[in-house]
């Protein structure tokens, strides 16, 4: 077994390269587990995980590779082993998704052209995932990668003057129609027909809403910017405020989108800041520069995983070419 890193900036991703010969199929069988996991190879299950652990420590995020994750099923028992329970509903998000199996989703079906922004995961919500556990099942031809950055660096590239306008938090705006429309409906994203049920999930989580009279559903979440990083104990970027602008949008699909729309109320999702303003052009841009110069993006290679303490660093996906299968699974 032994580490790299790969530094950009402020953000540092752990490689753990590890020699386990974990079974012919990349899998552990129940005997080993805790016990020392292969049969040919050097590093024992339990010492793979005490590492990538301390690596997760350390940098925030850790890239294990030597695996050889064959499958879903094997990912799953995986995670399931660094003994956290797995979430197993994305009950409010707000991308496309498919559960794989028990706690194990598509990491997103958004389209391969684009690019996915950096992004804490679920950072809208009341409340997100701790840890978030990759898994390349089939690595893409060209790009594909779930490159990263760290929430502290990237607060600390801004001007004062911006950071100021992200430390009394954002408002994330969700238009979510009740059948028919852009986006996803809140049937979809509640993963309920019972308006009682999303009600109770949204005063549960502070959210403000209203129905509206065509059947669809108006939520506003004001949430903090800057969040404590329990790792470090110091300040860190936790938001999802450019992702969720219409100028994240690609370009083709903005056009369709505000050409069909008459304010950015009727959007599936935008956001302001803690005021109702809109977020200067000007801001996204120094956000934007300041993910670009702190971004790390290690290519997949099938059976790879990677762990991100999801309030340390920020993650997201490289356009790609080819079929790529990455899952992912929360805790
Ligand atoms: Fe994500």
């Amino acid at each position: 077994m032994r580490d790299e890193r790969r530094t950009t900036g402020g953000t540092t991703l752990a490689v753990l390269h590890v020699d386990g010969d974990f079974t012919a199929e990349g899998d552990f069988s129940p005997d080993q587990v805790g016990k020392g996991a292969g049969s040919g190879g050097s590093d024992s299950w339990e010492a793979v995980r005490v590492r990538a652990d301390e690596l997760i420590a350390e940098c925030g995020a850790v890239l294990v590779r030597g695996l050889g994750i064959a499958d879903a099923a094997a990912f799953h028992r995986t995670v399931s082993r660094f003994g956290d329970s797995l979430i197993d509903s994305y009950r409010g998000g707000n991308t496309p998704r498919a559960t794989v199996s028990d706690g194990v989703f598509t990491s997103t079906e958004y389209p391969a052209r684009y690019d996915i922004s950096l992004h804490n995961e679920m950072s809208y919500a009341a409340q997100w995932p701790t840890r978030l556990y990759f898994c390349c099942l089939d690595a893409p031809d060209t790009g594909g990668a779930t490159p990263v950055c760290d929430g502290e660096a990237l607060l600390g590239a801004l001007s004062p003057e911006v950071r100021a306008r992200f430390a009394d938090g954002v408002v994330y705006h969700q238009f979510l129609h009740g059948g028919f429309g852009l986006g996803k409906s809140w049937q979809a994203t509640f993963e309920t027909e019972d308006k009682a049920v999303v009600e109770e999930f949204l005063t549960a989580s502070e959210a403000e809403f209203e129905w509206t009279d065509d059947g669809g559903l108006k939520v506003r979440q004001h949430r903090p910017g800057i969040r404590k990083n329990p790792r470090t104990g110091r300040d860190a970027w936790f938001n999802q405020a450019d992702q969720w602008h219409p100028s994240n949008l690609p370009p083709e699909e903005a056009e369709t989108l505000l050409d069909l729309i008459d304010s950015y109320d009727e959007l599936p999702h935008w956001i302001t800041y803690a005021d109702g303003a809109p977020l200067t052009d000007e801001d996204l841009a120094e956000v934007r520069s300041a993910q670009r110069a702190h971004r790390v993006a290690e290519p997949w290679a099938a059976g790879d995983i990677m762990i991100v303490d999801n309030m340390s660093v920020l993650h997201g996906r490289q356009a790609f070419t080819g079929t790529r299968k990455v899952v992912v699974s929360m805790t």
